[in-house]
């Protein structure tokens, strides 16, 4: 893979990111000094990903210094990814707050790389790669998880392509993963969310590769809307379903999906038509049982997964 700016940077003393809002049409670098502009950039999904959220909201804790409320709302400016908030208390748990956000930083450039490793071996004949959202390096400060495994195939050398699912309703796959691909040099072909179904029953996907924002103990996992049924439709076409995502994502204080927090945003985003009531969830929830395999940056995890992911922690 080509070098590329990172989604999330730090400078010394504020935070760059790639305004994602304004992708594909424009890569703008935003600076952030503040923490308030830092919540700012996670509510408005400027910044956005689990990962890169986390990463963000580590660095935006150095940015806030001793202001406990301007830390508190950065924690909570998004509540659906556990990376968040499990950044933000990593940090101020730590006695070199710079040097730790620095470092959580660096674990997820490593954690990508590893989950592509993992993912690569693991899906060594698989070529044609149906995912949603984006998982890239928008998402992370890395190469990404999801997209991290696609990566990892191309830079070995294996054909790979990808059919990314626009996602509704801020079209993450239709501009973000497509232009990311595409930059990359690796064939891309966006679908309507309500096309994925059809495409898995004529048999054009060897595998389905989603990320993740949270994963509860039990191996349920919350992840952009539309993840869940991709999953029931890859079951019911008998295509392996897989989650990829890093430790930072796994979240033992979680028993279940029914607990995860799902993050409902503004009508805006959904209503055309004035006056029309709107159900805007960001993220679902996909049942364990659903899920082939997760793809972690300690390896490859398998059903029961409550006790794989248990393991992956103290590991
Ligand atoms: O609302 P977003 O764009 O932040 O949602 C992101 C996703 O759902 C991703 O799939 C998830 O964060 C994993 S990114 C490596």
């Amino acid at each position: 893979m080509k070098d590329f700016r990172a989604a999330v940077a730090w400078t010394g003393d504020a935070i760059e990111i790639i305004d994602q809002t304004l992708l594909p049409g424009e890569e703008r670098i935003l600076t952030l000094r503040t923490p308030d502009e830092v919540v700012d950039a996670i509510r408005r999904l400027a910044v956005r990903g689990a990962p890169a959220i986390g990463v963000a909201g580590a660095l935006g804790v150095v940015l806030a210094g001793d202001d406990a409320a301007a830390i508190e709302r950065i924690a909570s400016a998004r509540p659906t990814a556990v990376n968040l908030r499990w950044a933000v208390e990593r940090v101020l748990g730590a006695a070199d707050r710079r040097a730790e956000a620095l470092r959580i930083l660096e674990e997820d450039v490593e954690a990508c790389r590893a989950i592509g490793e993992h993912g690569r071996a693991e899906l060594e004949h698989a070529r044609r790669v149906l995912t949603v959202c984006n998982t890239g390096r928008l998402a992370t400060a890395g190469r990404g998880t999801a997209l991290g495994v696609v990566y990892a195939k191309a830079e070995a050398g294996e054909p790979v392509e990808v059919f990314a699912c626009e996602t509704r309703p801020l079209l993450q796959g239709a501009r973000l993963t497509a232009w990311e691909l595409q930059d990359a040099g690796i064939p891309v072909t966006v679908l309507a969310d309500g096309a994925a179904p059809a495409l898995l029953a004529r048999g054009d996907i060897d595998v389905v590769i989603a990320g993740c924002d949270r994963v509860a103990a039990n191996g349920d996992i919350a992840n952009k809307i539309g993840t869940y049924a991709l999953a029931i439709a890859a079951h019911h076409h008998g295509v392996p379903f897989y989650v990829a995502g890093p430790r930072s994502t796994l979240d033992l204080a979680t028993a279940s999906g029914a607990e995860i927090e799902i993050e409902q945003r503004s009508a805006d985003e959904v209503a055309t038509a004035a006056g029309a009531r709107v159900w805007n969830p960001a993220f679902d929830v996909t049942p364990a049982e659903l899920i082939t395999a997760l793809i972690t940056d300690v390896g490859v995890l398998r059903a029961p997964l409550g006790p794989a992911i248990a393991n992956a922690l103290t590991s």
